[in-house]
């Protein structure tokens, strides 16, 4: 059994303050005994604020992005090493918007991907098409090149503490969320390049996560799939009564 994992990606929001006040009240919203893994990426400036707020609570810290490189001349970057000093647990890696606005390669994703598994954090790599490339039918072949290049590297071994995020960038911050049988259709065809790739017994293993416009009222039924292991949330995180709406129903 896949420990279903939720994750809150704040993006460019919130401040200090309020963003140790959401993290806590997410937390203390959580009920005891949940089986469900919650992570919260607020942004990097404020990741030592939010941290001692969740501490030894339920919730997990996270961060957006990363560079692999150790510390050195990167003006304006951190490193795998800063986040751990940090306490974070997880990396998002590859978001499609860091694709879109960042230039960032499924390459540089794959080089990320090994660092942070060498430092310990779990990546959470992303992938996903873009409305034209699904309206042209090339989801499959999209996200088959993008798991490819993003986990080029990685063995067996290291591929279960590996989390993958399918994100329709059609259906990021857009309110238009895929049906669960169109995002069901490409977590399965994920499993299968996992399978292929590194074998049935490890692929079984990776929590796959649906993301784009999850909201606590479509969250029950995209998580019921047999591959819907999870979310990685955007504005419905920045809500505790929200996030924790989608925890509930996970
Ligand atoms: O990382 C999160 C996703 O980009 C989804 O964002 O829930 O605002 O659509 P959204």
């Amino acid at each position: 059994m896949r420990k279903p994992f939720i994750c809150g990606n704040w993006k460019m929001n919130t401040r200090g303050q309020c963003g140790a006040e959401l993290a806590k009240a997410v937390a203390d919203g959580i009920p005891a005994g949940s089986q469900v893994e919650v992570g919260v990426c607020p942004p990097t400036c404020y990741l030592g604020a939010v941290g001692p707020a969740i501490k030894g609570t339920a919730v997990g810290l996270g961060a957006q992005n990363m560079l692999a490189e150790a510390d050195g001349a990167f003006t304006g970057e951190i490193n795998p090493a800063m986040l751990n000093d940090l306490g974070c647990q997880y990396v998002i890696l590859g978001h499609s918007e860091r694709r879109q606005f960042f230039g960032e390669t499924s390459e540089g994703v794959s080089k990320k991907t090994q660092a942070a598994l060498a430092a310990g954090l779990v990546p959470i790599v992303c992938v996903g098409e873009t409305l034209e490339e699904r309206e042209g039918n090339q989801t499959e072949a999209v996200v088959a090149q993008q798991i490819e290049g993003s986990l080029a590297g990685i063995s067996a071994e290291q591929l279960p503490t590996v989390v993958i995020a399918y994100e329709p960038v059609w259906a990021i911050g857009t309110g238009k969320v895929a049906t669960p049988e169109q995002a069901e259709a490409v977590h399965a065809h994920i499993r299968k390049l996992l399978t292929d790739k590194f074998g049935g017994e490890a692929a079984e293993k990776v929590r796959i996560q649906y993301g784009g416009s999850v909201k606590p009222g479509n969250a029950a039924e995209l998580l019921g799939q047999p591959n819907i292991d999870g979310a990685l949330v955007g504005g419905a995180s920045l809500k505790a009564e929200d996030f924790l709406g989608i925890i509930a129903a996970a």
